[in-house]
C-alpha cells in the first residue's frame, strides 16, 4: 500500500512520485493549505494538502483528525527555504499530496500519542496498544528486538544452540510460588509453569546439547515490583566442561560488544570488577551495589570502641558494629534533611543515624577544631576520634559523616541503602555508563529463622566449592557455593553457578535443605535418575533480559520494556485478566470454587 516509509524521505526523493500511509500525528490547518505530519514505524513527514494542487484532497484533509489511518499520494518538494524543521529527520522536505484516503477514521485517544508527557500508568496500560505508537515505547521495543538479536547472533557464532525447553512442567520447589494448571485429563492433577528451565537445562546437558541458550520465558507468582514481573524473560544458558571463568568472561565479552553495537552512546568499564560476596556487602552494604560511584562504607569500630559514647560501646560488646560512610560536601545539610536520612535507616531496621557535620566550607581536616564539629555525638568523642573516623571514610572539612551502629545485617543494610540514596542526592552516578560486575563466593545456604532450615542462597542444584565440602556436615554456614552473579547499576541482572552432578552430593543437599528421602524421589526423581546416565560437570547462568533492557534504555520499571505488563497488582489492564471463567470451563477441569468469605 506503499512505497516508501514515511521517515525515509529526504533531499535525495524531491521530485519523485511517493505513496505513503500512516496514521496523522497532527493537523495544522492555515486557512489556505492544511499540514499534516504523517507518521509511521520509522518517522514522520510533513504532507501538504494545497487546494490549488487538488481542491477535493484539500476537502478530505479538513476531515481528518489526530490518528485517523490514511493513504497519500503526492511529490516530494524541497520545502520552501526557511521553513524547514531541522528537529525532524525529513524536515528539509514535504510531500504535495495529489490524491488521498481515509482508510480508517479515530477516536479522540486517551492521552496525546505525539508527545511525551506524563500519563498514569494504568491508562497508559489500559490503552497499551496506543501507547506503544509513542515514541519512547517504540523506541523501547526496537531495542530490545536489536539486544535479542544481536545475543541469538553472537552465541550462534561461539556455537551454542537455542533449544525451546517446556512451559507446562512439573511444580517443583524452586524458591518462589509456582503458576498451577489444572489438568484435565488427569483430574486433580496440576502442571506448573517454569520458575525458569533450571532442571531442563541440565538434563540438557546429560543429553550431550554442550552449549544450550534459551530466550525463555519465567514465571513466578511473588509480589511484583519495579524490577519484578510475575512473567519475565531470561537469557538462559548452560554449557558442559567448563569452568566458572568460562561463563564470565562471556558475558564480560557479550555485554561489553553488545553495548558498543546497539547503544554507542553507553560506556561499560572494563574488566568488569569482581567483588567475593563478603567484599560487596562490606564496601557497599548489599551483594548488588551500584559501583559507578564510591562513597564506601568504612569500619569505624576501632576507633570509637574506647569513646565515652555509650551506643557505639554498648553495641561493639553485643558483637555488634559501628560503620559509617561520607556525604561528600553536606556538612551544610539541614535539621531537616538530616531527619529524612535518620528516618531512612530507621525504615532499613537501624536504630538511628548519628550525623558529623565536619565545619561548613571545604579545607583540610587538620584545620577542623572542635567548635566547628556539629553532632549529638561530639561531647563524647575527642577531636582525634573525629578526624580518625572521617580520614577512615575519606572525608575532607565540609563533608557529612553518617554513621550506623547495631547487628551486622542491619548496619549493612541500612548503610547500602543510605549510600544509595545519597548517590542519587549528589547525582554521582553517571546516567551514560553500566557498571557491570561480578559477585562471586556466595554462602551455599543461609538458615532460614522463621522456617527453622537451611535455604539454598542461589537454588539446590549449585554445587558447593571443592575444599568447603567437608564443612557440609558440621557449619553449613561456612561453606561457599559455586555461585557467581552479574550485577549492573546496582541491580541483579543475572545469576547462575556451576551445578552438582552427582547424584550422591545433590542428595546430601537434599538431605541438608530437609527433604526426605521420598520427597526428594518425588520431587526430584527425574533429575537424579539423569545424573546416573553419566552426567557431565556443567554450570551455566541466566540473565534477567527485562531489567538488562531496563539499564540499557534508562528506564526506571521494567514494564516499560515489556509490550504487554501486568500492573504492581499482577493485572492485565489490556485484557482485564485475570478474568473469572465459565462454569462448564471449571468442570471440565474438575474444579469447584470455594465461596469467598
Ligand atoms: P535467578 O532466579 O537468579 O536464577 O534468576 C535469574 C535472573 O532473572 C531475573 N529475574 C527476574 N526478572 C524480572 N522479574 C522477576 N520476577 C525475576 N526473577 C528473576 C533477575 C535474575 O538475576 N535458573 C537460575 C539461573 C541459573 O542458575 O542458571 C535462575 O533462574 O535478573
Amino acid at each position: 500500500m506503499k512505497s516508501y516509509s514515511c521517515g525515509e524521505l529526504n533531499k535525495k526523493h524531491v521530485g519523485t512520485e511517493v505513496t505513503l500511509a500512516g496514521w496523522v500525528d497532527r493537523r495544522r490547518d492555515h486557512g489556505g493549505l492544511i499540514f499534516i505530519d504523517l507518521r509511521n514505524r520509522d518517522g514522520i513527514v510533513q504532507v501538504a494538502f494545497n487546494p490549488e494542487v487538488s481542491k477535493q484532497c484539500h476537502e478530505v484533509a479538513s476531515e481528518m483528525r489526530s490518528e485517523y489511518v490514511v493513504r497519500v499520494w503526492g511529490k516530494v518538494a524541497a520545502r520552501p527555504p526557511g521553513t524547514e524543521n531541522p528537529k525532524l529527520a525529513t524536515g528539509d522536505v514535504e510531500v504535495v499530496a495529489e490524491n488521498v484516503e481515509i482508510l480508517n477514521s479515530a477516536k479522540t485517544p486517551p492521552f496525546y500519542i505525539n508527545e511525551d508527557t506524563e500519563v498514569e500508568e494504568t491508562l497508559r496500560l489500559r490503552y497499551r496498544y496506543l501507547d506503544l505508537r509513542r515514541t519512547r515505547m517504540k523506541e523501547n521495543l526496537i531495542l530490545r528486538h536489536r539486544a535479542v538479536k544481536f545475543i541469538r547472533d553472537f552465541l550462534d557464532a561461539k556455537g551454542f544452540v537455542e533449544v525451546e525447553t517446556p512451559i507446562l512442567i512439573k511444580s517443583t520447589p524452586e524458591g518462589a510460588r509456582d503458576y498451577l494448571v489444572p489438568s484435565r485429563l488427569h483430574p486433580g492433577k496440576f502442571y506448573a509453569l517454569p520458575q525458569s528451565p533450571q532442571q531442563l537445562k541440565q538434563l540438557l546437558m546429560v543429553a550431550g546439547v554442550e552449549k544450550y541458550f534459551q530466550v525463555a520465558r519465567c514465571f513466578r507468582d511473588e509480589d511484583t515490583r519495579a524490577d519484578r514481573q510475575p512473567e519475565f524473560t531470561q537469557l538462559d544458558l548452560e554449557m558442559s566442561f567448563i569452568e566458572e571463568e568460562d561463563i564470565l568472561s562471556l558475558f564480560e565479552e557479550l555485554f561489553t560488544v553488545m553495548v558498543e553495537a546497539i547503544k554507542p552512546e553507553m560506556r561499560v568499564i572494563r574488566p568488569f570488577p569482581r567483588f567475593t560476596y563478603d567484599e560487596a556487602t562490606g564496601r557497599y552494604g548489599t551483594d548488588k551495589p551500584d559501583v559507578r560511584f564510591g562513597l564506601e562504607i568504612g569500619d569505624l569500630a576501632d576507633i570509637v570502641a574506647q569513646s565515652s559514647f555509650s551506643i557505639f560501646r554498648s553495641v561493639i560488646a553485643d558483637g555488634g558494629r559501628v560503620k559509617g560512610i561520607c556525604a561528600p560536601g553536606c556538612a551544610s545539610y539541614t535539621r531537616r534533611q538530616l531527619d529524612e536520612l535518620n528516618k531512612l535507616v530507621k525504615d532499613f531496621g537501624a536504630g538511628g543515624l548519628v550525623t558529623i557535620l565536619l565545619g561548613t566550607a571545604p579545607g583540610s581536616l587538620d584545620d577542623l577544631t572542635m567548635d566547628m564539629v556539629k553532632s549529638v555525638a561530639a561531647k563524647f568523642l575527642t577531636l582525634d576520634q573525629i578526624k580518625q573516623m572521617a580520614g577512615r571514610l575519606g572525608a575532607s572539612m565540609g563533608d557529612l559523616l553518617l554513621i550506623v551502629a547495631g547487628r551486622d545485617e542491619v548496619v549493612s543494610l541500612a548503610l547500602g541503602e543510605l549510600r544509595q540514596e545519597m548517590g542519587r542526592r549528589l547525582k554521582l552516578a553517571d546516567p551514560n555508563l553500566l557498571a557491570f560486575a561480578f559477585v562471586v563466593d556466595f554462602p551455599l545456604l543461609h538458615w532460614n529463622e522463621k522456617l527453622g532450615r537451611w535455604e539454598s542462597e542461589h537454588h539446590p542444584f549449585t554445587a558447593p566449592r571443592d575444599e568447603d565440602v567437608p564443612l557440609l556436615d558440621k557449619t553449613p554456614e561456612k561453606v561457599r557455593g559455586k555461585h557467581y552473579d552479574i550485577i549492573c547499576n546496582g541491580y541483579e541482572i543475572g545469576g547462575g553457578s556451576l551445578r552438582i552432578y552427582t547424584g550422591e552430593l545433590q542428595r546430601k543437599i537434599f538431605r541438608l535443605l530437609g527433604y526426605s528421602d521420598e520427597e526428594v524421589d518425588e520431587l526430584f526423581g527425574h533429575l537424579l535418575e539423569a545424573f546416573d546416565y553419566g552426567a557431565p560437570p556443567h554450570g551455566g547462568v541466566a540473565i534477567g533480559l527485562d531489567r538488562l533492557m531496563m539499564l540499557l534504555t534508562g528506564e526506571k520499571t521494567i514494564r516499560e520494556v515489556i509490550a504487554f505488563p501486568k500492573t504492581q497488582e499482577a493485572t492485565d489492564l489490556t485484557f482485564g485478566a485475570p478474568s473469572p471463567v465459565t462454569e462448564a470451563q471449571l468442570a471440565e477441569l474438575h474444579l469447584r470454587l470455594l465461596e469467598e468469605e
